[in-house]
């Protein structure tokens, strides 16, 4: 049982304050859950408590949040199994009591119902993705690694948010990262040859001033051919445009055009045709539903293309999405819903439909490795953990190392 819950404020990748929960249980378990924070965030999304408090942190202070879980969620919760994830988290949710979880915060319930599987973890001595995959957990995902920042994530003048090299062609995640690391290296020699700044991004990707949002595109493949890879066989493509940063009032603004949904899809159906590019998040805003049906039947075919912001990891929201024909793949972040249960709700969602899924990040950070866990435990086949670089990335690959070296021969890493 449940014997001690206690939160405290700690700081993020971008250094806000974030909420960090410890669990302890009667067999002396301990589970302890650090909760990300996006800036780029879907308007729909599971409240993010902070303290508005402008003598704080910019008021962005999570003092009201810790206190929620140490007091009124801990009243609760001490005394459960902590084995009982489903329990726990429908309690948190019903204490809650609100549709976006802006009673408790989001950042308050989730870090502890992270927190309980990992205690719960600990409890039974099995590694956290065979606590929440079962024996069935034994495929690593195919890493996205997003080498130039954009958008809200950097400030240079590129209009998409992220740029990903994606190793498709590897033999196992071992490889994965050692070919998107010696193209992620070669990536910044050519950009400094060039005079470009090789300064990163959120998520620590390069984060030069480029001529346009189709740049990037031709220095991905440069860096992938020149590391000896081979662009669309060994190496693939991928964006997340983040769209709903540059659409308003029914245009998207990019490259200083105002343009339609329909010049917009033109666009990236030529890019499509030019460079190797397999999957497109986010190529739409979360409003401009009809540019979303309108893209999954022009493109749906060719590509994955990946609803983040339009479905916020929220069953209702998604599941009306799929009925409408959006997207063929889905973004999966915990903090965008708040629960680890309701997570796991979602993803079944989306493979009781035919949907991708795409274990995320956020672009504000912890060392927590969480979600490489998850990739593996619901055999996602993808995750985004940002670049080949930043401490707070780079842990949660290298937890995707170590547990590829844990299933041995077991181990799968998947065929595109
Ligand atoms: P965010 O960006 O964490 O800033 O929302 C990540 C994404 O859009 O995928
Ligand atoms: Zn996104």
């Amino acid at each position: 049982a449940i014997i001690e819950v206690s939160a405290i404020e700690i700081l993020d990748s971008r250094g806000n304050p974030t909420i960090k929960t410890i669990i302890k249980t009667e067999d002396g378990a301990i589970g302890k859950a650090e909760i990300p924070s996006g800036a780029s965030t879907g308007s729909k999304e599971a409240l993010e408590l902070r303290d508005n408090d402008p003598q704080r942190y910019n008021g962005k202070g999570v003092l009201q949040a810790v206190s929620n879980v140490n007091d009124r969620i801990a009243d609760e919760i001490i005394g459960m199994d902590v084995l009982e994830q489903a329990e726990i988290d429908n309690l948190l949710i019903e204490l809650d009591g609100t549709e976006n979880k802006s009673n408790l915060g989001a950042n308050a319930i989730l870090s502890v119902s992270m927190a309980c599987a990992k205690a719960a973890a600990r409890e039974l001595n099995i590694p956290l993705y065979r606590y929440i995959g079962g024996l069935n957990a034994k495929t690593l995902p195919i890493p996205m690694l997003n080498v130039i920042n954009g958008g809200v994530h950097a400030d240079n003048n590129i209009d998409f948010q992220e740029y990903m090299i994606v190793p498709v062609g590897a033999q196992n995640f071992a490889s994965a990262m050692q070919m998107a690391s010696e193209t992620f290296q070669m990536l910044k020699k050519l950009l400094k040859a060039d005079g470009h700044s090789t300064g990163v991004g959120d998520e620590g990707g390069f984060a030069p001033n480029l001529k346009s949002n189709e740049e990037p595109l031709q220095y991905l493949v440069d860096a992938i051919e020149k590391a000896g890879y081979t662009p669309g066989e060994d190496i693939d493509i991928a964006l997340d445009l983040a769209a709903s940063e540059f659409y308003k009032d029914g245009y998207y603004y990019v490259s200083n055009n105002k343009i339609s949904n329909t010049e917009l899809i033109d666009l990236l159906g030529e890019f499509i045709e030019k460079y190797p590019i397999f999957s497109i998040e986010d190529p739409i805003a979360e409003d401009d539903l009809e540019g979303w049906s309108k893209i999954t039947e022009e493109l749906g075919e060719h590509i994955m293309i990946v609803g983040d912001d339009v479905f916020v990891t929220n069953e209702k929201i998604f599941s009306e999405g799929i009925e409408k024909g959006i997207a063929n793949a889905i973004l999966i972040k915990l903090n965008q819903i708040g629960t680890l249960t309701e997570t796991l709700n979602v993803i079944n969602l989306a493979q009781e439909n035919g949907y991708n899924y795409v274990i995320s990040h956020r672009s504000g950070e912890t060392k927590d490795t969480f979600i490489a866990d998850l990739a593996v435990a619901t055999n996602s086949g993808f995750i985004k953990s940002g670049s080949v670089d930043r401490g707070e990335r780079i842990a949660k690959y290298n937890r995707l190392l170590e547990i590829e070296q844990e299933l041995k021969s077991n181990a799968i890493y998947p065929t595109w």
